[in-house]
């Protein structure tokens, strides 16, 4: 669980939202069978592979191998954080998110409202000021885009905004608790003044922070507002949820470095255009971007400066690299940026550019190799020793693989592979070429388990595994786990279970045990979890049995009593399985 928000509200969240009815008003699902189907909204299909169950709570692409419960489809077509999924569910459930003790205080809702007035009052001077508006058109906004992003202007003097708006003590404290003032030897003043001002809005699009560019060149160029209980600038895009509103799913996601660059590229027709605030792309932002499109291109200026902001994001890029996405860079010629390229050369030439953006691992590779003698062995060997940490940043998969396929090439060298966690699973592949995990009993009994979890009712003796030696057989812990957990609710369905155990290691496991296939009917179904428990049962009582040392069964009666209980429990679970295959 996300720590912040009660299991048992998460569990009752989910048992009140309807994960077909959900998906229904975003994407026109069919009914076949007991389940829905639809062309999967998370990547390109011709023929549907996106299933969504109405008994699991659960929706599934055998296609992309996209999956969740409603949580995870809001997120991940919405692009919204857990929190805010959680809260429009809870919204449409009419349920009101409880906070817990430990929780930090939730910010005030009073804030956004003080923060939209502060945007609202802005919108207003513009139309009141000439000059500033002067500005904008002599950098060449149009009057609507200008609307569209609600851009406004702070007047000068030290007291434009608190005269308006902070009329009383708690409405200056607002002002202050939301970074719109600062504070001088006589008291608080605006902080921004005789700026243009750019509204920054979160996924939701309530205004969080602003941006203010000056008209003259004295005192900084832009100003930010400071991180405040609703603004931490790491996690911000600028103009993306401006983006997201024009369509729900965005194809690529163009990133520069510019309040004015979004602006300007909107006006000229890319909608999907955001930026950072000043700041160095993060890992969080890369995840929100990701999240968003499956493309990402990075724009940034061909200098010094542009190259070093490049890198940046490459490093927060590479761990969230995994199957089906992209990124690349464009680097514009020293002294323009997007707004001056797509003004002097257009719409056109400007989406050839992104078109032909270098690849990540282009530009990977370059970073490293353009002061490297790649004659030189000492050069090879430096190569490997900078490249390949960052590679094994990179989840594993394709692109790892391939990263790792082209340093050795490059360095003419094999690198030892380091041992993948999950590689000592066996895994092969399935009709669609997707690896996928050998069918073992244990796999197949949790597999049964997380997606029918009333199929523990099946199992008589639950208590069976306790004792020392777990090690032998794996994951007998989790499966114990798993058969308390469903036990204690019996009724719950897929998508609660995987979202209760949001925080457990194994979730990913787990995660993908929810979607294996699993063939016959109802009967055949528990049938085939009886067994694979029995089987379990059994490897579980012959390492039971080869501990037991004959010696001791000799001499002691206890041991002796326990061994031949044993063997008589391995005799039956035998004959049952026996039994069932004939
Ligand atoms: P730029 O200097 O490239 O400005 O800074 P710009 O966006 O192209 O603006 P114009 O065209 O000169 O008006 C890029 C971004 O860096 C941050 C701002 O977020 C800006 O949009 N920045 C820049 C600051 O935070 N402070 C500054 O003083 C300058
Ligand atoms: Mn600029």
């Amino acid at each position: 669980m996300s720590g912040l928000i009660p299991d048992s509200f998460i569990e009752e969240l989910l048992a009140r939202s309807d994960v077909v009815e959900l998906i229904e008003r975003r994407v026109p699902l069919k009914r076949v069978g007991s389940e829905f189907q639809a062309c999967c909204p998370f990547h390109d299909e011709k023929t549907p592979s996106f299933t969504v169950s109405p008994k699991k709570q659960f929706y599934h692409c055998f296609g992309c191998g996209a999956h969740g419960s409603v949580i995870g489809f809001l997120m991940q077509y919405e692009g919204l954080e857990f929190l805010d999924a959680v809260e429009e569910l809870a919204r449409a459930a009419g349920l009101e998110v409880p906070t817990s003790g430990q929780q930090k205080q939730r910010p005030d809702t009073g804030l956004y409202e003080m923060l939209e007035r502060c945007s609202k009052f802005y919108v207003e001077q513009l139309k009141k000021h000439p000059a500033a508006i002067e500005y904008l058109k002599q950098r060449g906004l149009s009057g609507e885009v200008s609307h569209d992003f609600s851009i406004g202007y702070a007047p000068s003097g030290w007291d434009a905004l608190i005269k308006q708006l902070g009329t009383d003590d708690r409405k200056q404290e607002q002002l202050k608790q939301i970074g719109m003032l600062s504070e001088g030897k006589s008291g608080s003043y605006d902080k921004f003044r005789d700026r243009i001002m750019f509204p920054i809005h979160d996924r939701r699009g309530r205004v969080i922070a602003f941006g203010g560019r000056a008209l003259s060149d004295d005192g900084p160029k832009y100003m930010n507002s400071p991180e405040t209980a609703l603004y931490h600038k790491s996690r911000e895009l600028y103009g993306l949820y401006l983006a997201r509103q024009r369509t729900s799913r965005l194809d690529t996601i163009i990133v520069v470095e510019g309040y004015m660059d979004v602006v300007a590229l909107a006006q000229f027709g890319f909608k999907n255009v955001v930026a950072t605030s000043g700041t160095a792309t993060t890992t969080q932002q890369v995840e929100i971007l990701f999240r968003a499109a499956d493309t990402v291109v990075f724009c940034f200026d061909g200098d010094k400066a542009g190259r070093k902001a490049a890198w940046r994001a490459l490093e927060a890029t590479l761990p969230k690299l995994r199957e089906g996405l992209q990124a690349s860079f464009l680097f514009l010629p020293d002294g323009e940026d997007p707004d001056s390229m797509v003004r002097k050369h257009g719409t056109e030439v400007f989406a050839q550019q992104i078109e032909r953006a270098s690849p990540l691992s282009e530009f990977f590779f370059d970073h490293f190799t353009a002061a490297t003698d790649l004659a030189s062995l000492d050069d090879r060997a430096r190569l490997v020793q900078q490249a390949q940490p960052y590679i094994e940043t990179v989840p594993e998969g394709v692109f790892r693989d391939m990263l790792t396929a082209k340093l050795e090439s490059l360095a003419q060298h094999r690198l030892q592979r380091k041992q993948a966690i999950t590689s000592t699973a066996a895994v092969g592949m399935d009709g669609g070429g997707k690896p996928v995990q050998k069918r073992t009993p244990m796999r197949t009994a949790m597999a049964h388990l997380i997606q029918n979890p009333s199929l523990v009712g099946k199992l008589d003796n639950t208590d069976e595994f306790i004792g020392p030696g777990n090690d032998d057989l794996h994951g007998v812990e989790i499966f114990r786990e798993l058969v308390d957990f469903c036990a204690q609710r019996p009724n719950i369905t897929t998508a609660q279970l995987v979202e209760l155990w949001h925080e457990h290691p194994a979730l990913t496991h787990l995660q993908k045990l929810a979607v294996w296939h699993l063939h016959g009917e109802e009967e055949s179904q528990a049938q085939e979890f009886i067994d694979a428990v029995n089987r379990i049962r059994l490897s579980w009582v012959e390492i039971l049995l080869s501990r037991v040392t004959m010696s001791m069964a000799m001499k002691d009666t206890e041991e002796r009593e326990k061994y031949l209980a044993l063997q008589q429990r391995q005799q039956a679970l035998k004959e049952q399985l026996k039994g069932q295959q004939d």
